[in-house]
């Protein structure tokens, strides 16, 4: 049985392709066989990731853990239906010949695209990277503007819904578990920071996701993309890049915490490798 992670958020830049790629390779060094797919098919980071990690593996002659990577070939159609079923059809294809993979990790574009909502839909877990700002947080839910209180979800909720309502529909047994995590949190206690808190916990309840730890503001994340490297390769014996703060540390600690929370099967096999 295959476990499918999709990464979704139509808010673009919100962490998405590099929450993918530290999850995919912790997934691998837990000893599973990984797929990838990318359904960002116009920036195509994760796929960018995946080749520059390739590179840098020739350049240093050394062995990287890699997933078995299937492209979504997107349709060029003129009828809107007929460019749909075929863009299904791929993914089905897709995802049937990751099969034999214990974990499929889908990146999706910062939009609403045919190809996304599938994606959805197919999702035993959703994560849903969220800067900590408000304009992000209106994808999730609209607030009162003068109370500050929660007035109803939002495009990315209701999308996120629907799915988990067609998906039961379906008879496919288990629902879609979906985690929220707050990206790029600020090292200082803003009070932005606690209100964002205090909305997103209240709203967790209301809309049915649980909240995950988060994962700092940190320079590192976007110095490692053009080796192809994450966090989980840094550090022992033989490490391209040393873990050289206690920010990375602690970094590699939050990735370590998702993980964990995701609640994967195996999970144990996950945590013990993981550690
Ligand atoms: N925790 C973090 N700290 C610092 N920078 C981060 C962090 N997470 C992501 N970034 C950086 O933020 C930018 C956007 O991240 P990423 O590409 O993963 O987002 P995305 O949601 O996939 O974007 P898109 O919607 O465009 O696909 C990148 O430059 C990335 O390196
Ligand atoms: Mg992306």
């Amino acid at each position: 049985m295959t476990h499918v992670i999709v990464l979704g958020n139509e808010k673009g830049g919100s962490g998405k392709s590099t929450t993918a790629m530290h999850l995919i390779v912790a997934l691998l060094k837990s000893g599973h066989k990984v797929g990838a797919i990318d359904l960002d098919l116009r920036q195509r980071s994760l796929t960018r990731y995946l080749e520059n990690r390739k590179k840098f593996s020739e350049l240093k002659g050394k062995e990287f853990d890699f997933p078995v990577v299937v492209e979504v070939e997107p349709s060029s159609l003129d009828s809107r239906e007929a460019s749909q079923q075929c863009e299904t059809e791929n993914l089905k294809n897709a995802l049937m010949s990751l099969e034999g993979c214990a974990f499929v990790v889908i990146d999706c574009p910062g939009a609403n695209t045919h190809l996304s909502r599938l994606a959805h839909l197919h999702a035993d877990t959703i994560i849903t990277p969220l800067n900590d700002s408000f304009v992000d947080f209106d994808l999730l839910a609209r607030l009162h503007p003068e109370t500050g209180k929660i007035a109803g979800p939002s495009l990315y909720s209701e999308m996120v819904w629907d799915a988990r309502k067609r998906r039961a529909m379906t008879g496919v047994p288990g629902g879609i578990d979906w985690i929220v995590l707050r990206n790029r949190l600020s090292a200082t206690r803003a009070n932005n920071k606690k209100n964002m808190g205090d909305k997103l916990e209240d709203l967790s309840g209301r809309i049915g996701f649980r909240l995950a730890r988060g994962f700092g503001d940190r320079v590192i994340y976007r110095e490692l993309f053009p080796m192809g490297l994450t966090l989980l390769d840094l550090g022992g014996k033989g490490s391209p890049v040393r873990l050289s703060t206690m920010s990375h540390v602690t970094a590699r600690l939050e990735i370590r915490s998702l993980v964990a929370l995701l609640n994967l099967p195996q999970a144990e096999e996950v945590h013990e490798q993981a550690a």
